[in-house]
């Protein structure tokens, strides 16, 4: 059974790991996050390398096989230095601009992304490659990773005013599709489409099956929900099961 150690800044990566819990493989998951420092959104990138060495070193204390950091902001400004401070292998995830590349007509596109990504050379490169004539309406909403956050002690209905108010630029803009570039987002999908009337497009999938070819991780029989967390960057590590986790639910 592989270990797999997983890193976001607080709980958007949870979209991903219930994504593969769901797939029932033969994996162990070790999740940690930073709640006391969310969002990353902001963070200038001296500040998210030092908080990425001190969870991944957390991890290999582990013994984990991988490291998947389940946050855009965190994989752009940082992963290229931690595979070099570090032997285990890393899989990120960013920001899903080469849709253009896989897509014939991809419609009229927005993507949604935190501050530190948009700015970070990263994703510059990622445009000038991919959308060099800047057709990609890019938006980085300032709050909205934060309010998603909210979640876990809120109900969807108290924070719907926010949420609002984050969305509303893209409102009435005759957008067809808009790629999520936080693992934040996903958690609000549904939402985000109904109230934007459009298609969200998520990295979630391939990054996802990335992550089972690069670790050949096998199909296991048995159904687990559990995974140990660990979610203010501390020294313990607790047993959860992700169905407790209402927020998740669609
Ligand atoms: N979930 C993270 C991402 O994918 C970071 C959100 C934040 O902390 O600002 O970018």
């Amino acid at each position: 059974m592989k270990k797999i150690g997983i890193i976001d800044s607080g709980i958007g990566g949870l979209s991903l790991l219930s994504q593969l819990i769901g797939q029932s493989l033969d994996a162990e998951y070790f999740y940690i996050s930073d709640t006391h420092n969310v969002p990353y959104g902001e963070k200038p990138q001296s500040f998210l390398l030092e908080k990425m060495i001190e969870m991944s070193e957390k991890l290999i204390f582990k013994n984990v096989d991988a490291i998947f950091i389940a946050c855009n902001t965190a994989t752009v400004s940082t992963i290229d230095q931690l595979r070099q401070q570090f032997q285990i292998p890393y899989i990120g995830i960013e920001p899903y601009i080469n849709y253009l590349n896989h897509e014939s007509s991809p419609g009229k596109l927005a993507i949604m992304l935190t501050p530190a990504t948009a700015n970070s050379s990263r994703f510059k490169s990622l445009v000038e490659k991919f959308d060099p004539n800047g057709e990609v309406y890019i938006y980085t909403p300032p709050q909205l990773a934060l309010i998603i956050e909210k979640l876990q002690s809120k109900s969807f209905a108290q924070l719907k005013t926010q949420i609002d108010a984050e969305l509303s630029q893209l409102k009435n803009k005759d957008f067809e599709k808009l790629i999520l570039g936080c693992t934040h987002y996903p958690i609000i999908k549904n939402y985000i489409e109904e109230e934007l009337g459009l298609k969200t497009i998520d990295p979630a999938e391939q990054v996802i099956n990335h992550l089972k070819k690069t670790l050949e991780l096998e199909n296991s029989n048995k159904i687990n929900q559990e995974f140990w967390a660990n979610f203010d960057n501390s020294t313990s590590w607790h047993k959860y099961k992700i169905d407790d986790f209402n927020f998740l639910k669609p």
